[in-house]
């Protein structure tokens, strides 16, 4: 109690004490993104940037921040069953259990897939990482939902502390709102990703060992990188559903859990479009950025989120490595940089700079690339597309129509 308490406060004074973000004083992108790379010459054509530049940098990620994404094993559903659920707009919830290889003790994660009402053809489907673990996220919290509430983070672990969580991180930290997002035609898939890896620097170093135990410690993947993978397993059962439209399938995550949607559509072609909302240092802000969180902080405090290396760059950056490389890696598929222009921790103007430097490999591909000409510039149907408001870190119902104008426009009905 007194643990998350103590988490809410300093939460409380983060808001409170950020300043707007200054995109005069965020360094530009570094180094250019179709420049020279480490022996490999200049990028001018999009089969060049996938054949060559695509793994060299794929690898980079790999070793340098994020460590290895490693196969957790086909993803089989296991059982499927329909919650009663209510204030869902008459959509269709489902709890899924999903197994993840032959392993014993048994890796297993829950899915609530909610799906729109109209059921005349395939439904387009976000996949969501959730930051509050799957019950809060279905109105009026059903004890059907599975949960294991001791392995949330502390801010979510007490239903007394719900309604200052939802004060201090925004009416929808715990979910969208499936009423809406099934109306507008969207099916929703959401898991709580610390059902594999525990969200926990006590628990997850073993639970990262136990994933991968014939890959040498300082090659391991963090638990980003296994969260990444949970994306691309979500989809494999998801995707092979009938109801489902598998070339329509975006993905989302906030903050910790947007540092991974970017990674997860870095290495997986199959999403279509990706929200990554105020995902930060280690997501969409620029490593090389001198605002916010800084390397050092982020891997004292979770170094068991990356790969052994991405401390050391806390006192030796990489010359040639920053996350506008890693945006890049998605072209020319839409993503939606979302960020709060106070919330200073999470470097929105490193984040803004970091999508300028991944503009030339979008328009490479034939993507209309980024055009924001400030950080209140949001055009929904733009290749990179910036959304911005006012607050701090955290999901609000503004931002979810931000993000539904969006999938409007990157998933467009076939
Ligand atoms: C912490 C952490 C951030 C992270 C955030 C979140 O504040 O320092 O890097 O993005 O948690 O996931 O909410």
């Amino acid at each position: 109690m007194m643990r998350s308490l103590s988490v809410v406060i300093l939460l409380l004074g983060l808001a409170a004490c950020a300043s707007p973000p200054d995109l005069a004083k965020a360094p530009v992108a570094s180094p250019p993104v179709l420049g020279a790379f480490r022996g490999d010459a200049p990028v001018t054509t999009p089969a060049q940037w996938s054949e060559r530049r695509v793994p060299l940098l794929r690898q980079a990620f790999l070793s340098e921040v994020y460590g290895e994404r490693p196969d957790l094993g086909a993803a089989v559903v296991e059982t499927r069953e329909t919650l009663a659920v209510e204030d869902v707009g008459g959509a269709t919830v489902e709890q899924w259990t999903v197994r993840l290889g032959q392993a014993e003790p048994a890796r297993r994660f829950h899915v609530i897939l909610a799906l729109p009402r109209a059921t005349d053809r395939p439904a387009p489907l976000i996949i969501l990482e959730l930051f509050c673990g799957n019950r809060a996220a279905v109105p009026g919290h059903p004890e059907s939902v599975v949960e294991n509430r001791d392995i949330l983070p502390a801010p979510c672990r007490s239903t007394t502390l719900d309604p200052v969580a939802k004060m201090i991180l925004g009416k929808r930290i715990s979910g969208p709102d499936i009423a809406t997002v099934t109306a507008r035609g969207y099916a929703v898939a959401m898991f709580y990703p610390g059902e594999i890896v525990p969200d926990d620097p006590e628990l997850a170093p073993a639970a990262l060992a136990a994933l991968q135990p014939d890959t040498p410690a300082d090659r391991r993947g963090g638990a980003l990188a296994v969260w990444s993978v949970m994306f691309s397993d979500a989809y494999d059962v998801l995707a092979a559903d009938a109801r489902i439209d598998a070339k329509r399938v975006a993905i989302w995550g906030h903050s910790r859990h947007g540092k991974a949607a970017l990674l997860a559509a870095a290495f997986d072609p199959r999403f279509a479009a990706v929200i990554a909302h105020q995902s930060g240092r280690g997501g969409a802000s620029l490593t090389h950025s001198t605002a916010g969180e800084t390397v050092k902080q982020i891997t004292d405090a979770y170094g068991f989120w990356f790969g052994a290396a991405y401390a050391r760059q806390a006192t030796s950056p990489s010359p040639d490595l920053d996350q506008h490389q890693l945006i890049a890696l998605i072209a020319p598929r839409p993503v939606l940089l979302g960020s709060g222009m106070g919330d200073a921790w999470s470097d929105p103007a490193g984040a803004f700079r970091a999508a300028q430097g991944a503009d030339a490999a979008y328009r490479l591909l034939g993507s209309p690339g980024f055009n924001a000409t400030d950080m209140h510039d949001f055009r929904p149907g733009d290749g990179i597309v910036w959304w911005s408001r006012g607050g701090g870190h955290g999901v609000t119902t503004e931002d979810w129509d931000a993000f539904l104008q969006f999938l409007d426009k990157a998933m467009p009905a076939r």
